[in-house]
């Protein structure tokens, strides 16, 4: 293989590595919104406001593709907003499994 196709097919991997990771430092920038932003709506401790709670008794058998593409697109007609914009795939992942996980709930 030429040495400049090597090169790329090195870059797309460590590219697509990268996309994949939430670092530490975006976990606390996440959890932070989650209570503030997300809070603002579902209740500092998400246990509801203007939009439902988002506790893991709450969320308990709901679908994770269902959570997040409610996170990602919003529900049209309704104030939840799109987040889209605001975050990548892999963040929306991991807020929906933050979400669900009990220890995690202050
Ligand atoms: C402007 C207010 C608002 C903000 C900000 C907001 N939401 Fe919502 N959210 C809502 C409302 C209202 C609903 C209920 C929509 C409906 O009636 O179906 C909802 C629904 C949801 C649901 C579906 C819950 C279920 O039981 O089906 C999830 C999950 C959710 N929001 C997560 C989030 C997350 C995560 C954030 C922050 C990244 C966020 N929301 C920010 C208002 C908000």
């Amino acid at each position: 293989m030429p040495r400049t196709l090597v090169f790329l097919a090195l870059c797309a991997l460590t590219m697509s590595a990268t996309a994949e990771a939430v670092t530490a430092q975006r976990q606390a920038e996440l959890r932070d919104l989650v209570h503030q932003d997300c809070g603002s709506c579902h209740g500092m401790r998400l246990t509801g406001g203007l939009g439902p709670a988002l506790t893991p008794q709450a969320l308990q058998g709901k679908n994770h593709d269902f959570l997040f593409s409610t996170i990602r697109a919003g529900r049209p007609g309704t104030p939840m907003p799109p987040w889209q914009p605001l975050l990548t795939d892999q963040e929306i992942n991991w807020i929906v499994n933050y979400l669900k996980m009990p220890e995690e709930t202050p």
